[in-house]
Order: C-alpha cells, then structure tokens, then sequence
C-alpha cells in the first residue's frame, strides 16, 4: 500500500536544480536538471495552478470539475529575480520558487508565509500501472486548522486526519471512515487568522494528510496522474469557498418546491400506498412538497420502465398527486440488466455505450436487477443517449425530479464493490481506466441526467439528486449523504457532513432524516428534523425494512413537534430561497459553520455543532438523548432568542434550554427576516402579504430578500427582484430603508413589519419621507407590527 512515507524517502523521485524558466502569457514554465517541469498558471490575483510533469512530457488539459464559464482574469503577474529564488508577484499573493529544487512557498503582500513545500512534489514510479504515484507535502503552520473535503463523516476540524478519496456505496457508513461516495479533494487550512485553500484536481483515488503521520506536516497525493492543484488565497475562509466554488461552478437555481419538504422510503408501492401517503401528509395538516418512488415502481428494476402491477397508469397517478401539490421524484441506477429484450439494453449494445474490461468484455456486475452492464458516462454520446431517456418519465409521464443512486458505481458481492480497475472508459476523448474514472463516473452520470430533465421539463427547472459526486458537481445536482443510520452519532455526523459540503462548495445537501438503516426513536426523529429543516435539501427517507418513518407514525406528540418546524421551513423559505440565490449566484455557502463566520476568533476552530443558517439565524441542534437543553457556543456580537426575543451578547458559551419541543435558535440583531404564512407546499397560496420580522439594532445592519417565479427562466432575463434593506437604529428611532432592484411583478401587495427588541415606545411614524399616523399604517401596540405597501423606500419609527 502507498502511504506517504516522506521520512524514509526510499522510492521518491524529487526535481532537481532549476536550468531554465520560461513565460507564455500567464503560465511560467520551470524546468529542472533532471527533466521535471512546473507549470505555475496565475488563474487570478488570489489564485495560482500548479502542475508538474516528471519527464517534461503534460497530460491533455482536460478536467472535469473546471467551470469553463468561470470568469478569469488577473490584473497584474510580475516575474523577478535573485540569487535563490524566482518570484511570480499578482496583485494580492507572491509565490517563491527555489532555484535549488523547485520547491515553492506563498506569501501574502505583507510577507506573511501563507504555505510552503516541505519535500515539496515528488513521486515514485508505479511499475505495476504504469505513471507515477504523485505526491505532495507541505509545511504546516503553528496553530493551522484545516477544513473541507466534501462528506468525510469525521470532525469537522480535519488536524489530525488521514482521508483519502475513493467513491465507495458504504451502508450503515461509521464515524471516520476515510471513503464515502463523494471525492471533493479541496481543503482549507487557516492559521494567524488567514485562510487558504488547495483544490487538487486529480480523479484517481487521492489521499490527505492533515499532520497526521508528522505533527507538522500536511501532505497529498495521488495513485495516479498529475500532481495538478490550485491554490486559492483568502484571506477570509468565505473567500477561499466562494473562489473554489467559482472555480468549479454554480449550480442554477432549483424550483423552489425542491425546498420544501420531501418524503421518501424504499419503496412506497403500489399506487395505492403512495395514494396513502399523500393523503396522511394532507390529513395531518403536515406541509410536503415531494414525495419519492424508490426502484420497486421499475419494471424488474429496469431503469426507464414501469412495474404496470403496482402502477398501471403512472402518468395519471402523477398528475393526480400533482393536483394535490405533490412533485413526485423517481429514481434511476446506472445498472442495465442484461435482457435481450429490454430495448435499452438491446440499444446500447448496438450502439457500444456499455463500458468495457480490457481486453473486451463488457464490464458485468450485480446490482438490483441482477446482472447489468453499465454505461461509461464519461463519453459525450452516452450522456446524450442517457438523457434522451428521460423524455418519457419527465416529459410523458410528469416526473418532476430524478434520484440517481449507486453511481459510485456499486457493484454487489464482489471485493472493492465497484469495478475491477482495467475497466476502460472514453472520459471524454481521453481513454483511461477505471483507476482515473472511478470518482468522476457518478458525476457525470448526474450530469446526463441533469441535462435530460432539463431538456424535457423546460420551460420549468430541473431537480435531480446524486449519492456519487465529485468537485464541480454541484453544478449538475444536488446530494445527500447516503445510507445512514438511525443513531445519535449519525446526527451529530449529519449535522457535520452537511457543513462541510457546503464548505466545499456543495450546499444544496442533506441527509437520510430518522436515519436509513435501523428505525429512529420518536425523540431521535424530532431532534434530526429540528436540524433537517435547516438543511439546503430537506428529505426523510429510510429503508422501509424496520417499520415506518412517516411523521405521524411516532404518534400525537411527535407528529405536533416536527409539524411545527416544517411549517417554520415553510415560513422561511423565503429566507432559505434568497440563501440558495446567494450561493448560485454569488458562490456563498447557504450554512456558514462559525469559523467561517468569524474565522478570528479561536473558539470556532474546533467547534461545528452550532453553524449559521442563511446569513442571520444560529442554529444548534441537540444532538443527544433525554436533555432539555445544551451547552453551545454563541458567536461574537448580539443575538436574539428566536422563541422569546431575550437578547444575548455572544463571544461566550452558555446553556440554552431545548425541551422535545425546542431547539437554540437564535437571530443576529440587525436581521429583517422575510416570511411566508404556512402552505401546505410551495405556492399552494397566493402570497399578496409578506413577513417581515426587524430585530432591532443600536447600528445598522443590511439585509437582502430575493424574489422571482419560483421556477422558469423568466429570472434569468431579469424577473427578479433584490429587495435590499438597510436597517438604522438608534435609541429613540428605527429607520428601515428599502432599495428594489428589478422588474419582477410579484403578487406581493404589503408587508406585516414585526419589531423585536425595540427599546422604546413607538409614538410617530413616516413613511417615504412624509409624516403618517399610527392607525393609518395598521400599528398593533401588543405585537409591535405595522402594515406597509410592499414597494415602501423609508421607514422612520420615532419614540416621541
Ligand atoms: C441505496 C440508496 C438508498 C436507496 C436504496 C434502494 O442503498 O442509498 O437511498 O433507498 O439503494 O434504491
């Protein structure tokens, strides 16, 4: 096995001296004595590639979680030199390469070391394969922290870890386990209150360091390929994420009833059931947007057709759910049972889509069906092929979204649980084994499958889901973290996994709620929906082996406590849809885990039970059994208690009661909160009144809510609305300020304005500069609201 042995240094290769160094535009290229060439790239002010080819010869640049729509560019690149070193210069990072060995080392423009080689890139030949084994290790600062990796179900701080990437279908997955289903091989290291970040774009299996093996050292490297990384400078953490997820791309904005609630199990069937089911959330007064067919709705588990015994006219029974506000999802595995007569298999035989051993063979494997083939993904034709099929279950039969599942891609009963390694896939025009293929092939089956619901179910937006992904998928789907369990530490690894997807740059995620495998107690399922709902996507779904996990299963109390927090998502979403246009468009993280939040303050570095939700709300889950409250962090500056307005000075950390019924939640002071009334799902009603809950502030505050059609593309040419609002207090007045950008239309006619924490009594009031009475503008003395017109430019609220 490769371990990253730097301290016997038997088998590593290292560059020699440098002889030459050459610019091409914005790469300089570094060549060393014995051959090993460095291309260092400045991608922008903030961000240099590194890419290093042992015997001068590079690999086609081809890259898969590259946004090519990502915007580039740099303002200034200075090449200097001296006796020692040569020195690429940008506008906000310098990097230092030694003339001795090519080691490199970044610096900020005040000369503060940010990161420096310690062996720097070496590699060691792989007889076996073929290529090299690629490494890297790097000096780790006093005090550094690190973060990130996608959904690596260990502490959210990884000082200390050794992880590697390798997508792997791991059932009842445990704590620390160094594989899950997603590769997202980018890391944040912080120290002296600066953060950085590496992003190491390399598909075959890759493996971390985090001053595990050496107290001081962090290392990566790869089984295969380049040593092709990217280093990103904040200094801020939220800089680091927003460039990487830039880097990698954006997602578009999902329909927003893809945010809404969704109910899932393995398998509601046959129709009658799901019939059922739908009618229990309606009767149960429990808001849900979406619920899921799981492979029993399959003809024999044949992606693409229907079980005509358990659904024998799917497209009406999907409208009629749709009649009642129910989206359904269905679900579709990359195996392709080996059935001369099932014309999908036929097709892709002809066509020569399924993927190959080396010397010929289909690759075969047990999935659901039983034997299958498997589409290679990584070549453009299948995918074009792959999303055509959609045109039936979206566009003929009305399936609102696609789950796509065992993408690693799983393979039953055989060692490794995936392909052998000889498996040959196109990967695009550049042919590969599977060694290079494996943690992309899941990504670019979501992708397919992306591009297929969005061709059919336009003019309306696509919503797919994938277990398997890597860095950049994002921009193809949103994702949950697999086969859970129904314990208290899987909550705790929820609520973990989740923050650190969204630091990875993957935030439309979230987790089996109640857990997958095993059943949750009734108090176990509250506190997991208490965290889901502040999840991006909010599903319950368990493997339907151990009993139910409907919410009205755990009987009265349960079914009123986790109604109430779904219907606080409800009312949020508002809130949580600005959040997600944030993140599509300007790359923010949609949970902000504190040390994100406030990455000079030391006390965020290790903790990651609390996090941010949105940019205003404080969330803590509980995350253990018969407590009626916890201990947790309150974050610098003034927050309020959401269920009783108490106002707390953070920076400190204290107990916070949480009966059954409770969870801490807390808002920033300064935040206006934009709310809808409970529905029963997405635009049940017509919103003609919007929320808008003030929580008072001596200072200003700003704070943003977007609107637009919910779904469509009208928002992209410009229907939409940023409602930006300043907020003004003093002690004896409150100015609300309201700025809109846009020319969106909505049904909006007023807002109910709520005040929290005013510090004094409301005697006067003008609107838009003019003097108006009390009355007139609705004021209600005992909960502190007034009623103004939705499109008001300035509030003034004065104590005499
Ligand atoms: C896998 C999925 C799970 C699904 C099951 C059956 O275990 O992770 O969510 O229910 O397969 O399709």
């Amino acid at each position: 096995m490769i371990t990253n042995t730097e301290l016997e240094k038997k088998g590593n290769l290292f560059p020699s001296k440098l002889v030459s160094y050459e610019q091409n535009g914005d790469s300089i290229c570094f060549t060393s004595e014995n051959g090993v060439q460095l291309i260092i790239t400045v991608v922008r002010d903030s961000m240099l590639r590194f890419r290093y080819a042992t015997d001068g010869i590079f690999e086609n640049d081809f890259s898969y979680a590259i946004d090519e729509d990502q915007s580039h560019g740099y303002s200034v690149l200075d090449l200097t030199e001296d006796e020692e070193f040569i020195w690429i210069t940008t506008e906000q990072i310098k990097c230092r390469i030694n003339r001795v060995d090519m080691r490199t080392a970044m610096f900020d423009l005040e000369d503060q070391l940010i990161l420096q080689d310690e062996l720097g890139f070496h590699w060691e030949e792989s007889f076996e394969f073929g290529g090299n084994y690629v490494k890297m290790s790097k000096n780790s600062m006093d005090g550094e922290n690190f973060y990130g990796l996608g959904d690596k179900p260990t502490t959210f701080n990884l000082k200390g870890k050794r992880l590697s990437n390798w997508n792997t279908d791991q059932y009842a997955f445990g704590k620390d386990l160094p594989e899950l289903y997603k590769t997202i091989p980018f890391y944040i290291g912080l120290h002296s209150a600066k953060a950085y970040g590496i992003f190491f774009d390399n598909t075959f299996k890759t493996h971390f360091d985090f001053c595990h093996e050496r107290r001081h050292i962090t290392s990566f490297w790869a089984d295969g390929g380049e040593m092709n990384y990217y280093f990103i400078y904040g200094p801020k953490i939220a800089e680091v994420v927003t460039k990487y997820t830039n880097l990698t791309g954006r997602p578009e904005l999902p329909p927003m009833w893809a945010l809404g609630y969704h109910q899932s199990k393995w398998s509601y069937y046959p129709e009658a059931k799901v019939k059922e089911l739908a009618a229990g959330f309606r009767d149960n007064k429990f808001p849900c947007d979406a619920l899921y067919l799981d492979i029993d709705y399959m003809d024999g588990f044949r992606c693409f057709t229907w079980n005509k015994d358990y659904f024998p006219e799917p497209k009406r029974m999907v409208e009629e759910l749709e009649d009642d506000g129910f989206k359904t999802v269905a679900i579709i595995d990359p195996g392709i049972k080996i059935d001369e007569k099932y014309e999908i298999f036929a097709d892709g035989l002809e066509k020569d889509y399924f993927c190959k051993r080396a010397d010929g063979p289909y690759m075969r494997g047990k999935v659901w069906p039983g034997n299958c083939v498997f589409p290679d993904f990584t070549n453009p034709e299948v995918r074009e092929w792959w999303a055509d099929h959609y045109k039936t279950l979206i566009a003929e039969t009305g399936i609102k979204g696609v789950w796509n599942d065992m993408n690693e891609p799983a393979v039953m009963e055989v060692p490794g649980k995936t392909f052998p390694l000889d498996v040959r896939h196109d990967y695009d025009g550049n042919r590969c084994s599977h060694r290079k293929a494996h943690n992309i092939y899941g990504m670019q089956m979501a992708r397919a499958t992306y591009e297929g619901v969005k061709k059919y179910i336009f003019p309306k937006r696509p919503f797919t889901i994938t277990r398997a992904s890597y860095s950049g998928g994002q921009r193809f789907s949103s994702t949950w973290t697999g086969d859970n369990l129904a314990s208290w530490e899987h909550l705790w690894l929820a609520n973990t996994q989740i923050q650190r997807l969204g630091m990875s740059g993957f935030s439309f995620a979230g987790t089996d709620i109640g857990g997958f495998a095993d059943q949750p107690t009734g108090e176990l399922f509250t506190r997991w929906i208490q965290l889901g709902v502040f999840h991006p996507f909010c599903r319950v779904h368990s493997s339907g082996d151990h009993g139910e996990q409907e919410p009205w299963y755990f009987g009265e109390e349960v079914l009123d406590i986790t109604r109430k927090f779904v219907e606080l998502r409800y009312q949020l979403l508002p809130y949580l849809y600005t959040a997600f246009y944030q993140y599509c468009e300007d790359n923010v993280p949609i949970l902000k885990p504190l040390v994100y939040f406030d990455q000079e303050d030391v006390q965020t570095h290790y903790r990651a039970d609390e996090f941010i939700f949105g940019n205003h709300f404080l969330v803590c889950p509980i995350q253990e059994p018969n407590v009626q409250g916890r201990r947790m962090y309150i974050p610098r500056g003034r927050w309020y208690n959401f269920w009783n307005d108490a106002v707390i000075e953070g920076g400190k950390e204290l107990w916070v009661d949480a009966a059954l019924d409770s969870m801490p939640i807390f808002v920033k002071e300064g935040a206006i909160i934009p709310k809808y009334p409970v529905q029963q799902y997405v635009d049940e009603l017509e919103i003609e009144e919007l929320s808008l809950d003030v929580y008072y502030k001596n200072g200003k505050q700003n704070s943003v809510y977007y609107e637009d059609d919910h779904d469509g593309y009208d928002y992209k040419m410009g229907l939409f609305n940023l409602r930006s609002f300043k907020l003004t207090g003093k002690s004896k007045e409150i100015i609300v300020q309201q700025h809109v950008a846009g020319t969106y239309e909505s049904n909006l006619k007023t807002m109910k304005v709520t005040f929290h924490g005013l510090p004094f009594e409301i005697k006067s009031a003008s609107v838009n500069n003019e003097d108006v009475s009390l009355e007139s503008i609705g004021y209600d003395k005992e909960s502190n609201t007034i009623i103004l017109q939705e499109n008001f430019t300035d509030l003034r609220l004065i104590s005499e």
